[in-house]
């Protein structure tokens, strides 16, 4: 029977319905299906606006249909998409060269995503450890981080949630309270393959770790001949208002491997493992791979994605201490915000209630953020937004803020 045009379902419906009876079901979706974007702003099936602060959790780093990048890769698809790494092409080697350029690490191998590249870290840290003596495969990491889905990735997140149905992970993984400088020194040891942080660790609610537990790590991995790997899979490659998040430290505290992903390809899935020559040596031919990644389309991308942000990176700073400004002030005028974190554009707001009403209602005001750990709602913007559209993300929350109930008052 033809549905009466009551009954129809719109177009976005429709596109949630067959999601539910084919896909996986293991996200659990905002109600909300997207067509198009241009700048800092997106575009529902029914032609609803949305401001977009969450930019594909920190993947459009240049917003929706930036000129330039459609311009580029209408061009190289034309020319070349993929060749796989049996060939070389054109783009790979100026892309590393660049990331060696702006990191210091000579070295990269390019994945496809971020857990690909978290991967390929843990093989550096086994291969290292192995070279040394066979017990040397013990890996530190940190309380409440998020490092990827995969296995590998997994053994190295520092939440249980995550971790709990698919133990048993890899072994000699040990896991140390954020930030607990103190406690890092009482567990590495000779054993001690590598000692993995995440610079700013985003799923875990915006924290950035702290200059003091990044020199004890580089300290001991030092005295133990372990290797550094800082994941810089959210918060690098621009989104703090640096190139990479280590490097607003002072002084700076160099990894041995770093990676990378997100942004980096603009919407265009590719990741990256930078590593100092040291850790580099313990791949050699043979030992490690990826079909799809490096493609020439993903490194032109992000080659020209990186000639642009050199000059965005100013306004990733200044936009970012705007927001955070006035984050602050809307926080002073409401007592269930507890914290304002983050650095540039990454941007944390913890809060003594629930975010995921307010996440929902602000998507129903036409403002996408989204909230991570239960109360802190967490702020990704592209990085070409504007003061102008964070005056408008503000009066929304604004607004949003004002309909709560103050802490403790019941219904
Ligand atoms: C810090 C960090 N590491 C690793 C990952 C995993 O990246 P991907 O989802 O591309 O595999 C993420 C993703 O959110 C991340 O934020």
């Amino acid at each position: 029977m033809t549905p009466t045009p009551a009954e129809a379902p719109t177009a976005s419906q429709a596109v949630m319905d067959l999601e539910r009876e084919y896909l996986l079901q293991n996200y659990s979706r905002y109600p909300l299906a997207l067509r198009r974007g241009k700048g800092a702003y997106v575009y529902d099936l029914e032609g609803k606006r949305y401001l977009d602060f969450i930019a594909g959790i920190g993947v459009n780093a240049l917003g929706h249909a930036h000129p330039r990048i459609v311009k580029l890769i209408r061009e190289q698809a034309a020319l070349l998409i993929h060749c796989s790494n049996l060939y070389y092409h054109e783009y790979q080697g100026p892309l590393a060269k660049k990331l060696a350029e702006v990191s210091g690490l000579q070295r990269t191998f390019f994945s496809n995503s971020g857990t690909e590249a978290m991967e390929g870290a843990l093989k550096m840290v086994r291969a290292h450890g192995n070279k040394s003596d066979s017990g040397k495969i013990e890996i530190v990491s940190m309380d409440n981080s998020f490092h990827g889905r995969t296995l590998g990735a997994l053994s190295v997140t520092g939440q249980p949630k995550y971790r709990k149905d698919f133990e048993p992970l890899l072994a000699g993984v040990r896991f140390v309270p954020q930030g607990d400088a103190a406690a890092l020194e009482s567990v590495v040891n000779e054993r001690t393959a590598g000692i993995v942080i995440e610079w700013v660790q985003g799923e875990g609610g915006i924290f950035p770790v702290s200059v003091e537990y990044a020199q004890k790590a580089r300290e001991l991995a030092d005295r133990y001949n372990a290797l550094l790997i800082f994941d810089e899979i959210q918060c690098g490659v621009g989104r703090t208002g640096a190139y990479f998040a280590y490097q607003l430290t002072n002084p700076i505290v160099l990894p041995d491997v770093m990676t990378l992903a997100k942004p980096l390809g603009c919407g265009l899935p590719i990741g990256a493992i930078v590593a100092n020559e040291r850790a580099a040596s313990t791949i050699g031919p043979g030992m490690h791979g990826s079909t799809f990644a490096g493609s020439a389309l993903a490194c032109r991308v992000a080659l020209e994605f990186f000639d642009i942000l050199e000059g965005l990176l100013p306004s990733i700073e200044r936009v970012g201490g705007y927001f955070r400004s006035a984050l602050g002030e809307l926080a002073r005028k409401h007592s269930f915000v507890k914290e304002i974190r983050g650095r540039g554009l990454m941007i944390g707001m913890d809060l003594e209630i629930p975010g995921k009403q307010i996440v929902l209602d602000a998507m129903a005001a036409g403002l996408l953020i989204n909230c991570t750990h239960d109360t802190v709602l967490r702020f990704l913007p592209p990085y070409i937004v504007t003061e102008r559209e964070v005056d408008v993300a503000l009066k929304t929350l604004s607004k949003l803020f004002s309909k709560q109930k103050p802490v403790g008052q019941t219904a």
